[in-house]
């Protein structure tokens, strides 16, 4: 089965975004990720309408707060039909379990499904001299990496986001249904941008990846639905 590919929308207004998702078929539905530039300039209701258009939303805030905080914020964020958001793993279990029954209970309240609740483990701009120097971690960056996202599981996360180089390494300590979002996507022939180890869609669907998070390779293409459709196509049935 093909990957799914998640459209990274990191534009900075609604125009744009508009006149970007004008160009796909309409009756073609997408993946986009939403972050926070656009989510704290245009506030839910970004959210709603391409909900209503069909489009699947990942709403990728990376919340990161007390228990109490991010349980009344995800309740707010299951409300609005979802289908993936993020925390980070660094917020600890509590947290991340106050995240859970936010969502679980936002999605209850508007009889929306749940929202699968994705952790985020070191951001991938913190270097290994970071992680020790600032963030005082006595570990390798793969083991605080490995150990944040069995955390997340244990937690209750629905699964992690990651390079798909880290995929192999995690897959054994953690459960078959746990997903491996992963940005750092690129054709064989395209530029990395600053992205800095960048795997294939092809490449990535045979690491393991759950679903593959693709930003400038579409948006920023000649023709954004080709661009879209030789990625989708560079993958395995
Ligand atoms: O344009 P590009 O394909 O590089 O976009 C990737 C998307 O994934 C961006 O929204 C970026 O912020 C996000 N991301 C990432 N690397 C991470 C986490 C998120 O590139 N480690």
């Amino acid at each position: 089965m093909k990957t799914p590919v998640m459209i990274a929308l990191d534009f900075e207004s609604v125009e744009e975004l508009q006149s970007f998702l004008k160009q796909f078929p309409s009756h073609l539905k997408l993946t986009v990720k939403i972050g926070m530039e656009l989510f704290y300039g245009q506030g839910p209701q970004i959210v709603r309408n391409l909900r209503q258009k069909g489009h699947a939303v990942f709403l990728d805030l990376k919340l990161h707060d007390i228990p109490n905080t991010v349980e009344k914020a995800m309740f707010q964020l299951g409300k609005l039909g979802i289908q993936y958001t993020t925390v980070h793993a660094l917020g600890g279990k509590p947290m991340i379990q106050a995240a859970k029954r936010g969502l679980m209970a936002g999605a209850r309240a508007a009889q929306v499904p749940v929202p699968k609740l994705l952790a985020v483990t070191e951001l991938t701009s913190i270097s290994e001299r970071q992680l020790q120097e600032e963030q005082n971690v006595p570990l390798k960056m793969n083991e605080q990496v490995q150990k944040l996202a069995q955390l997340a599981e244990n937690a209750g996360a629905d699964g992690v986001i990651c390079s798909p180089h880290e995929v192999a390494q995690l897959k054994p300590a953690l459960p078959a249904d746990f997903l491996y979002v992963t940005p750092g996507i690129r054709m064989p022939d395209a530029k990395k941008d600053d992205q800095q180890r960048v795997m294939t869609p092809a490449e990535a669907q045979k690491a393991g990846s759950s679903a593959l998070v693709v930003g400038r390779p579409i948006t920023k293409a000649a023709d954004p639905v080709v661009a879209y459709q030789r990625i989708v196509e560079s993958m395995q049935d």
